[in-house]
């Protein structure tokens, strides 16, 4: 989700916060409150978009899907049996972040869906392993998808074998074919193993009345090496890569998009190319491209523009990167965390690089005014080497005379930005300076809880 910079100041002038006199309140539509500045805020968003914004999410399903035709007619092809009454192949969808796997899959679920008469006796669920990641409650979440009512319904606290049984009675109450969507599969054995995808695999030889069809999706080429033999061969009966997009195929998803979400004219000549050739050299990742379409406007919207430019693509680019340079400082472990924070306050006390050894009585100072136990030079060193190679900082060889030589670490990355994501951290909020709500700020968007189209 998008949050909006509580300090920052609207484009276009006039003081951040407008004087009160004599109780008199001010006009509604003034930015001088808050909610004075979110109805400004959304009066002007309404001046680029047609309608509502989330076209322009993930969770939005696009009435077409450029260049998967191809993989729509083969993923339809390998389900096609079901709708003839026979069982399909079990089906593992591959390929790399936002190359449309999700996307094409629901499309297809929608098509076959609509043909009721057709889909009466088929069923699609849908899950994402990144939420269920549990045997239990992946048979739970497909039992319950056929539960008559509460009485029906799986609980939670029976034995896994209860479940599984509960599970079956409950795919054969219902009949018919049963397509399993599991999206993220990889997380699910990365999770559990692939226990429940043997039972699930092998649940046909004890079904009676359903049939039960399994179609993975990962973004993990690799993650059937690490199947048992049975279970990978069984998955993989059919399989479809899906190939990343270049610049020109995104151009087109973009140019469909936009063209649904902005009213015309607001999106001048440039922008979708821009937003297509960045997200082509980011692995041809739709979802990029999307986001830096959806964030260029929002930069448009801060500064009072009538249309999004080239130029707000490029502010879209440099804010995206900021907030994965901020999610990357957020995951680092304890330690480097402290170390990254002593680093950040030696350089902008310098406004200079700081020397290895300097480096790390900074980095035990602070550890020890932490509570912590400083780990050994060693262990830093590792570390050092770690935040150099995710590009926080540099280190560079300097001479110190008579042949001596050590390292100068610089940071590559916005202090005023990286320390407050660090302070957000309650390990390191005891040393954080007082900041104002609001002045950090954040865009994330590639949320990883983010929902999909189903
Ligand atoms: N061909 C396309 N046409 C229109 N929109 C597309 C197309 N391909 C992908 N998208 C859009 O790009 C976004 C990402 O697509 P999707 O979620 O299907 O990717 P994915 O391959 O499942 O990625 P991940 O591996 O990260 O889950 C979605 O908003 C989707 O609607
Ligand atoms: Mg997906």
């Amino acid at each position: 989700m998008a949050v909006a910079p509580v300090s920052d100041r609207p484009a276009g002038g006039g003081p951040a916060t407008a004087p009160v006199m004599g109780g008199v309140a001010p006009p509604p539509a003034s930015p001088s409150t808050a909610s004075g500045f979110l109805d400004s805020i959304l009066e002007s968003k309404s001046e680029l978009y047609r309608g509502s914004r989330e076209v322009l999410r993930d969770s939005y399903m696009p009435s077409r899907l450029p260049h998967r035709e191809q993989q729509i007619r083969q993923v339809a092809e390998v389900l096609a049996p079901a709708l003839r009454g026979d069982i399909p192949s079990n089906l593992l969808i591959y390929g790399k972040i936002g190359t449309g796997k999700t996307a094409v899959v629901a499309q297809v679920r929608q098509d076959v869906t609509r043909r009721t008469e057709l889909a009466s006796h088929i069923t699609f669920i849908y899950v994402n392993c990144g939420n269920i990641d549990t045997p239990y409650g992946l048979l739970q979440t497909i039992g319950n998808t056929f539960a008559k009512g509460d009485a029906d319904r799986i609980p939670t606290g029976w034995s896994l074998d209860r479940v599984q049984a509960g599970m079956r009675r409950l795919l054969d109450s219902k009949g018919g074919t049963v397509i399993l969507v599991l999206d993220e599969i990889d997380r699910l054995v990365a999770r559990s193993g692939d226990s429940v995808l043997y039972t699930l695999s092998q649940l046909n030889t004890e079904l009676e009345l359903a049939r039960l069809v399994l179609l993975g999706i990962s973004n993990d080429l690799k993650f059937t090496n690490h199947l048992d033999a049975r279970v990978r061969s069984r998955l993989n009966e059919e399989k479809i890569l899906f190939p990343p997009y270049d610049a020109l195929q995104l151009q087109d998803i973009l140019r469909d998009r936009a063209k649904e979400a902005f009213r015309d004219g607001t999106v001048d000549p440039g922008v979708v190319e821009r937003c297509a050739a960045y997200a082509a050299l980011e692995n041809g990742d739709a979802r990029r491209a999307l986001a830096l379409l959806r964030l260029a406007a929002e930069m448009a919207e801060r500064d009072r523009a009538k249309r999004i430019t080239p130029d707000h693509v490029v502010k879209a680019k440099n804010r995206l990167e900021q907030d994965i340079i901020l999610d990357c400082c957020r995951t680092l472990p304890p330690h480097c965390k402290v170390l990254l924070y002593a680093i950040l306050q030696a350089c902008e006390r310098r406004r200079n690089g700081v020397l290895t050894g300097e480096v790390y009585d900074a980095y035990r100072r602070l550890a020890e005014r932490l509570g912590l136990q400083p780990l050994h030079a060693r262990s830093i060193s590792n570390y050092v080497s770690e935040l150099e190679s995710l590009g926080l900082i540099r280190a560079t060889i300097v001479s110190r005379g008579r042949g001596g030589r050590t390292r100068e670490i610089l940071v590559d990355v916005p202090i005023s930005d990286t320390m407050p994501a660090l302070e957000e951290d309650p390990l390191i909020a005891p040393v954080g300076r007082p900041r104002s709500r609001g002045q950090l700020l954040l865009t994330n968007f590639d949320n990883p809880g983010r929902t999909g189209p189903f």
